[in-house]
């Protein structure tokens, strides 16, 4: 029996229909899974780091693999974001490298070819923003764009069509005439964008000729050797209803190959990539369903489907033809082999945190909580699911704490090969801060990033998870292990240090009855001695407002004061943030911002409001979310006796994740995972260089 016979056995039958071709125009999709664009911040700036992610996603199954958003046009420019661009010959040779690392491993290679209209920032070529109708973007309000006249039009367009020669002329399989994200076509669609007078505006007919001809030039350009493929949110558009949508794909149907459905626009994106906080798996169905109703060419839809039931139930009812995934695919790249082959308990399923997002579009660097390896392919070389031995794997290395960082640590050790790997866990579960996190209020999801790692422990013969012991600094030295890596995570400071006073508030006491930290309250069930409490955020990520929801939902009155701007505003750059503020507003949470807290007494607080006016609150408690320490107390002690380390034949000491430094859950299972890469290297505790990409400019000349 062949391997792929072997596999094919282990799969559940009902599954095989995810591994039937799927023809999309001239071209063919070796199965139904398709990685729809997304976003990684490299583009054409770092055309390796592009390569390489998409080739992983190749090699893990996928049938297609898609570029993220390319503008055509100098006029949809979108700095300071980072995107594929289709603008000359040069950025055509860098998205060349991706087409043909993506065909090595026999998938098709898709571009997103696009043009943001009114929704560009032009920041980079200061060109003004085009749009139907002179009507200023939502999203860059300070900016009012140009109303297009005709040779506007045409000029787009022949720049649309001159792209889609371009990539067809590199071996790109399929190329999109882009309108959703309420980009420039559906801009032309919508009577709330578009208030012409003439051919291109007024009845839906006129509405519409813009794609239409857009799809049509760039068709004819394709000269048939590409899959035209098209991305249309067909709900939550301002000024069209789900009818009109399905009533442009009708029209355009004979002039398309593909379509790629989702809903929402920019300003409604937490809709499509829908945080799991708000979101289930599917959640796009309800609108997506029913685009079948217009078409019957090859469809492709997304929303967070990492379960191969779910997929197979969607292909089977007929909806769609095609699973589409951008975080499922950042998440785990091999998501189609595993199924293909049976592995389902190796699926590393998303999370729904779009942290990807944070990091993709914001930050300019994809990164993904569940996948250390995510954007990491070229520049550190790493691959999501081959490790190589490690030079000193015939050691035994033991790893004090199973959060994030220690259970992501001992995984790779265990897959280079070490002789033993012990992770010892003082708590009864492992888990660490993932532990309780996933019983706040809608992040449930969240534990997945125990559960994949539990499995994955529980499936390495050379790795032992040992819970309940509470190792000292002389139970380490007594240990028997030549490495030792401490992953002792971090806690929230009990006295309210935070940036904003550089020290602790006077009266901040955790110890005390009415301050509170945020284990005390999920974990150890401490409630304020009263109905009205604060909850005190200089953090901005998810702690504060999630415990306010906890603490309302429990019945209390909840002020959640911040000294931010805004509340929670990091949870903005993951899609949450709106949905979040108005979810809290709803259990009657009051909503304080620009505030700061400089007193706690037991019926109060004091501080300051947002215009420096001094500010007094009667309250019964304030949990505190100010800052995280690391708890690198074992670490510091170990590190102290370094004769004692060497006595016990401790070779290496190190420590990882917030034990270093308290970060994003993302950012300390890369460092767990980092470290168990490279703990072979001269130095393990200082990160090797990674690659670059940039211009290079030479030697500099030496006088
Ligand atoms: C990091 C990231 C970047 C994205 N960038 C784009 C993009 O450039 N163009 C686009 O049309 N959609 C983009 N999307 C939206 C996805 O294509 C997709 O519609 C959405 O995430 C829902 O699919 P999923 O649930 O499989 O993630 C992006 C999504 C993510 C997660
Ligand atoms: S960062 Fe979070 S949402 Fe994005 S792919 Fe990874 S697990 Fe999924």
């Amino acid at each position: 029996m062949t391997r792929s016979q072997e596999s094919a056995c282990r799969r559940d039958p009902k599954h095989d229909i995810l591994f039937e071709p799927v023809r999309i125009g001239p071209k063919t999709l070796r199965n139904r899974f398709y990685q729809v664009p997304h976003c990684t911040g490299f583009g054409v700036q770092k055309p390796h780091s592009q390569a390489a992610h998409r080739a992983i996603k190749a090699e893990g199954g996928w049938a297609g693999i898609c570029t993220e958003f390319a503008p055509v046009s100098w006029d949809s420019d979108e700095a300071p974001y980072v995107p594929a661009q289709l603008l000359d010959v040069d950025d055509l040779a860098c998205l060349a490298l991706m087409v043909d690392a993506v065909h090595e491993h026999g998938a098709l290679a898709g571009i997103e070819l696009t043009h943001a209209g009114g929704q560009a920032s032009t920041q980079g070529s200061r060109w003004p923003p085009l749009a139907p109708s002179q009507i200023v973007s939502e999203y860059f309000t300070y900016q009012t764009p140009k109303a297009m006249e005709k040779a506007d039009i045409a000029r787009v367009q022949e720049d649309w069509a001159r792209a889609a020669r371009r990539a067809a002329s590199v071996g790109f399989d399929i190329v999109y005439a882009y309108g959703g994200t309420g980009y420039l076509p559906t801009q032309f669609l919508s009577p709330a964008y578009n208030r012409r007078t003439d051919e291109y505006g007024g009845s839906h007919a006129n509405r519409a000729r813009f794609w239409l001809e857009t799809i049509e030039g760039v068709r004819e350009a394709a000269g048939g050797s590409c899959a035209v493929a098209v991305r249309i949110g067909v709900a939550l558009v301002p000024g069209l209803e789900p009818d009109d949508l399905l009533e442009f794909v009708r029209m355009a149907d004979p002039l398309v190959d593909l379509w790629d459905v989702n809903v929402g626009t920019l300003t409604s994106w937490s809709h499509d990539s829908g945080p799991s906080r708000f979101f289930p798996e599917g959640h796009e169905l309800e609108w997506t369903g029913r685009v079948r109703e217009a078409t019957s060419k090859p469809i492709v839809g997304v929303s967070r489907l990492t379960s191969p039931d779910v997929m197979a139930d969607i292909v089977r009812s007929g909806v769609w033809d095609v699973i589409g995934a951008a975080r499922p695919s950042i998440a785990d790249p091999f998501l189609p082999k595993k199924i293909e082959e049976g592995r389902y308990d190796e699926i590393r399923e998303c999370i729904g945190c779009n942290v990807c997002i944070a990091k993709g579009d914001e930050w300019h660097h994809l990164g993904c909580t569940q996948n250390a390896t995510a954007g990491e392919e070229f520049r550190r070389g790493w691959h999501p699911e081959r490790f190589e031995r490690a030079a000193n794997a015939g050691r035994d290395v033991l790893v004090v704490g199973a959060g994030p960082a220690g259970m992501e640590c001992a995984i790779v050790l265990g897959k280079r090969g070490f002789r033993r790997v012990h992770l010892v866990e003082a708590e009864t579960e492992i888990g660490g801060i993932m532990r309780w996190i996933p019983r706040l209020p809608g992040l449930g999801e969240w534990g997945r990033v125990v559960n994949w790692r539990q499995i994955q422990l529980s499936r390495l013969r050379n790795v032992e998870v040992i819970t309940g012991a509470r190792l000292a600094a002389g139970d380490v030295l007594e240990y028997g292990a030549e490495i030792v890596v401490v992953a002792t995570g971090s806690r929230w400071a009990s006295d309210g240090l935070s940036w904003v006073t550089r020290d602790a508030i006077p009266g901040a006491d955790a110890s005390l009855a009415h301050v509170l930290t945020p284990e005390q309250v999920v974990l150890e069930g401490k409630r304020a001695p009263g109905e009205r409490v604060a909850v005190y955020d200089c953090e901005g990520y998810f702690m504060g407002a999630s415990l306010a929801e906890l603490l309302a939902l429990d019945g209390f009155q909840v002020e959640l004061v911040t000294s931010l701007p805004t509340v929670a505003p990091l949870c903005d750059m993951t899609l949450e943030g709106e949905l979040l503020r108005a979810r809290i507003a709803s259990l009657g949470v009051r909503q304080r911002a620009a505030t700061t807290i400089d007193s706690i007494a037991p019926g109060g607080i004091g501080g300051r409001d947002a215009f420096g006016q001094s500010l007094e609150l009667a309250l019964d408690g304030v949990v505190l979310v100010t800052q995280r320490v690391s708890s690198e107390e074992l670490y510091l002690e170990l590190a102290a006796g370094r004769r004692a380390l060497a006595e016990a034949g401790i070779e290496g000491l190190y420590r990882a994740g917030d034990c270093v430094a308290p970060r994003l859950v993302a950012d300390a299972i890369f460092d767990g995972h980092r470290l168990a890469r490279e703990i072979d290297s001269a130095d393990p505790a200082v990160p090797l260089p990674h690659r670059q990409e940039r211009v290079a400019v030479g030697p500099r000349p030496v006088a």
